[in-house]
C-alpha cells in the first residue's frame, strides 16, 4: 500500500483535510502531518517535515498544500532528492511523474477547486515514472549541484 504523507499551512488546510479523508478511504496509507486547524502557521515548517520523511524513506510520496503551492514547493525543493512540483493542471501532474519522477505534489488551496484538485491528485498518484534512459540522465544532472 502506498504510504502518503500530507501537510498544509492554514492556506491549504481545508483542501488538505478533504484529501486526507478521501485518500484514507481510497486504499492509501495516509499520515496527516498537520496543520490541524486554520490557525496561521509557517508553510516551511510543514514542507521541511514532509521532505525529511520522504528522504528518509518513511513515505513513498508527499502532498503539500498552502495558499498557492509556491512556498511549499520552494521549501521542499531545498532538500536533496526531493522533486516537488507545484501543480494546477492535470497535464503537468501526469508528466511530473512520467518524466520528472516527482515525489512531492504541491497544491494551492486558494488556486484550485476541490474537483480539479482531485483530478490532479488521482492522476499524480496513478502515473508511474517512465524510467526512460533520457529521463534518468536528466534527473541525475539535477543532483550535480
Ligand atoms: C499564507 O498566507 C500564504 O502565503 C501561504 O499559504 C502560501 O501561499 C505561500 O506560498
Amino acid at each position: 500500500m502506498m504510504r502518503l504523507v500530507l501537510a498544509s499551512d492554514h492556506g491549504g488546510f481545508d483542501l488538505k483535510s478533504e484529501l486526507v479523508e478521501g485518500l484514507s478511504e481510497g486504499g492509501y496509507h495516509v499520515t496527516d502531518a498537520g496543520a490541524h486547524s486554520t490557525e496561521a502557521t509557517d508553510y516551511a515548517d510543514f514542507a521541511h517535515a514532509v521532505a525529511t520523511g520522504i528522504i528518509r524513506g518513511e513515505f513513498d510520496r508527499g502532498i503539500l498544500v498552502c495558499g498557492t503551492g509556491v512556498g511549499m514547493a520552494i521549501a521542499a525543493n531545498r532538500h536533496r532528492g526531493v522533486r516537488a512540483v507545484n501543480c494546477a493542471d492535470v497535464f503537468t501532474a501526469r508528466y511530473s511523474r512520467s518524466h520528472n519522477d516527482a515525489n512531492i505534489l504541491c497544491l494551492g488551496g486558494r488556486v484550485v477547486g476541490v474537483g480539479l484538485a482531485w483530478e490532479i491528485v488521482k492522476t499524480w498518484l496513478s502515473t508511474d515514472f517512465s524510467g526512460d534512459k533520457r529521463h534518468l540522465r536528466r534527473l541525475s544532472k539535477i543532483e550535480t549541484v
